[in-house]
């Protein structure tokens, strides 16, 4: 309780530090998202009190129906007893290939449109292939800050990785920063979300410029991760065929690979399933270093025969025809998803406001000189507190929320979701926030 300027706080005080004790471990800046939701159950149980949770990255959308209907359609006509191809199945590589084509602009013919169960699984099997290319190439650079998971499959592959935190590095500045990474002729892949988790900033068409010439000129596979795909509200990117399109590196190089996750733009996370778009000319390569761990050094055939197939053999058949019929919904201009996410947008237009009223700063807030979208995440300091002062402080308060820390990034902050506040519980944030700056305001 030592942190603590008084014990008068929303939740009861003894029972947070108990429970905080209990859990054991020094610094909450470095517990798991997991560990922190398992943290806040317990003291919501203990207490009785709910809490303002914005830790978690969960949905907070009704599925889309369009999926629902399509894939109880599927199970009624039997596709539960069969395997299903590891490459997906012949209408949703055909949907997932017009998708590409009508809401980011490019050509990816449909059997280099696989699926995967979720991006999570996506990007798992990219590590595997790409990062095993060339034995002169054994390392990722994670353009940070990121998804702290893709980091913990690294290790369980023992795979190696560099990073660095990009605030410091927008616009033309990205350039040397990665020629100084790239350069050394270590470097296999280089991952980053856009936009970004946990920070919700997106990288401007002049830096993907950057990204995707630099990766030709080094010969590196860019791994852009669509967790997010079409969320960047400033602009509206429904409208199937016509630009704005969603921006991507796509335009500027042929060694990509798109990972476009269903589970938060169709609201579609529990039934785990992703795509992923490999350009038509990476797909065809060939690399010698693969045939240390493949049948053939051939890029796409390993990606799918080789590591899709030892993870899961393929994607749960339903959950394909779930897919299929929602990007093809989307792709007819029947079935609008960005808009049916806005709130997200919403949600942080608002609560971005009420921070900043109460003493807080925004983090990350600008693509170059522009404001960050409003989106699923935002990222919030409070003056003179590092990330884990803050992070523990704010469960006192009945605020949960995640550290910056363990995303890579360099800054003292936490990350918010908006995903699973309501806004009935809007003004008892206000009103916690309001009496957190109070009691922890500097005059
Ligand atoms: C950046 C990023 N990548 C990947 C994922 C995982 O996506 P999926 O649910 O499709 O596995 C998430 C989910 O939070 C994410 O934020």
């Amino acid at each position: 309780m030592s942190l603590l300027k008084t014990t008068d706080t929303p939740i009861n005080a003894k029972i947070v530090s108990e429970k905080i004790k209990n859990l054991g471990i020094e610094d909450l800046g470095t517990a798991t998202i997991r560990e922190l939701v398992r943290l806040v159950n317990e003291i919501e149980e203990a207490t009785g009190e709910k809490f303002v949770r914005m830790e978690m990255g969960v949905p907070g959308l009704p599925p889309s129906k369009i999926g629902v209907d399509a894939e109880i359609e599927a199970l009624k006509q039997g596709v539960a007893a069969k395997y299903p191809m590891i490459e997906g199945v012949k209408l949703l590589k055909e949907e997932i290939s017009r998708f590409v084509k009508l809401f980011l602009g490019i050509d990816v013919k449909p059997a280099h449109c696989v699926p995967s169960v979720g991006s999570m699984q996506g990007a798992f099997a990219a590590f595997m292939v790409s990062c095993r290319r060339d034995p002169q190439k054994d390392t990722t650079l994670f353009i940070d800050p990121g998804f702290p998971v893709q980091k913990q499959q690294h290790n369980v592959l023992g795979l190696k990785y560099e990073t660095f935190d990009v605030y410091d590095y927008r616009g033309d500045k990205l350039k040397d920063k990665l020629e100084s990474y790239l350069s050394k002729g270590n470097i296999s892949t280089i991952i980053y979300s856009n936009p970004n988790n946990p920070t919700w900033i997106s990288f401007t068409d002049k830096e993907l410029k950057i990204i995707g010439e630099l990766a030709t000129k080094y010969d590196v596979v860019v791994l852009e991760d669509l967790a997010y795909f079409g969320m960047d509200f400033r602009k509206d990117l429904y409208h199937p065929g016509k630009p704005p399109y969603q921006v991507s590196v796509a335009n500027y190089t042929d060694n990509y690979v798109l990972l476009i996750s269903s589970s938060k733009v169709f609201s579609y996370a529990g039934q785990r399933i992703g795509t992923m778009v490999i350009s038509d000319k990476l797909f065809n390569r060939e690399f010698e270093g693969l045939k240390r761990y493949f049948s053939t050094g051939g890029f796409g055939y390993s990606m799918i025969y080789g590591a899709l197939y030892t993870l899961s053999s393929g994607v749960s058949h339903s959950a394909q025809y779930a897919l299929a019929a929602m990007l093809k919904a989307a792709n007819d201009g029947e079935y609008n998803f960005i808009e049916e996410v806005k709130e997200y947008g919403e949600r942080a237009k608002i609560l971005k406001k009420m921070f900043v009223e109460n003493g807080f700063e925004i983090v990350y807030d600008k693509d170059e000189d522009e404001p960050i979208a409003d989106g699923f995440y935002f990222t919030f300091a409070y003056p003179e507190m590092t990330a884990s002062e803050l992070l523990e402080r704010l469960l006192y308060y009945g605020i949960s929320a995640i550290s910056l820390k363990i995303t890579g990034s360099e800054r003292e902050g936490l990350r918010a979701c908006m995903s699973q506040i309501s806004r009935e519980q809007f003004p008892e944030l206000e009103r916690r926030l309001k009496k957190f700056n109070e009691h922890y305001k500097k005059n």
